[in-house]
């Protein structure tokens, strides 16, 4: 089942609750980017990526809900979901802010997708085996993964609003990344070897999927650097080089260091 990924908003007394969850969004200072101050090329692409980061953001959301929900079926510790429960919130408005960069550059590309696909909900397995394979997939591997690069990309933006938008995000996500490995900390003593050899496997499974998108990259065009910098992304080169450094520091060690790199 394809659907079109389209975002509304109800507004009225619904939208000023969700607006007063977060009120940093409304402070950021939306409007100011200039799509003509930049090549037709640039604002191009630069709309298709934040279009598809507003998509990413919008499955990692579905992801930590199904995690969220693999917590209470496994009874985690009150504390750790009451953590996790934070999750969802911050990847909706990080949806936001990506779709509204994308509105500011022109408007959002198209993007289709299987809304019941996002996730791997892992079913036949135990609640806490569920919960632990969640984890690995999306916070050991996926979030662990991008908080370097969005870190990086941060530092090298250059437009105030995008900017703002990147620090956001950042500060949540480095909730997410510890949030991870403080799960598989407390985790893994229930588990048996199997279900660790298990982990493992999902763990290689997700790591080659985003090696996958590395090599999809390689064969984009790319924006002149100081365009990339401007709306907000790195120059392939310098993305590539620190994902590999990442990957390596951030996830393969230390799944390595809890006997789940097979
Ligand atoms: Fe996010
Ligand atoms: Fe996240």
């Amino acid at each position: 089942m394809r659907e079109l990924f389209e975002l509304e908003q109800l507004g009225g007394v619904v939208g000023e609750r969700a607006a007063a969850m977060r009120p940093e969004v409304a402070a950021m200072p939306w409007g100011s980017l200039e799509a003509g101050a930049h090549t037709p090329e640039a604002v191009e692409a630069a709309r298709r990526a934040w279009s598809s980061a507003a998509f990413q953001e919008f499955r990692t959301g579905a992801a930590c809900a199904a995690t969220l929900q693999a917590l209470f079926e496994a009874r985690a510790p009150l504390d750790l979901i009451a953590v996790a429960s934070r999750f969802p919130l911050d990847e909706v408005v990080h949806v936001e802010l990506c779709a509204r960069l994308a509105a500011e550059l022109g408007g959002g590309a198209p993007i289709a997708y299987d809304p019941e696909a996002m996730v791997e909900r892992f079913v036949d397995r135990e609640p806490l085996a569920r919960a632990a394979h969640l984890v690995v997939a999306n916070f050991c591997v996926g979030e662990a993964l991008s908080i370097p690069l969005l870190h990086a990309t941060w530092k090298a933006a250059t437009h105030p609003l995008v900017k703002a938008v990147l620090r956001r995000v950042v500060v949540d996500e480095a909730d997410h990344g510890t949030f991870g490995w403080t799960f598989l900390d407390w985790a893994l003593p229930h588990l048996d070897a199997a279900e660790r050899r298990a982990l493992g496997e999902t763990a290689g499974r997700y790591v080659a999927s985003v090696r996958e998108t590395w090599s999809d990259l390689r064969r984009r065009p790319q924006a002149p650097r100081d365009e990339a910098y401007a709306l907000g992304w790195l120059g392939t080169e310098e993305y590539l080089e620190l994902a590999g450094r990442s990957l390596a520091s951030q996830v393969v060690a230390p799944l390595e260091a809890r006997g789940l790199w097979l």
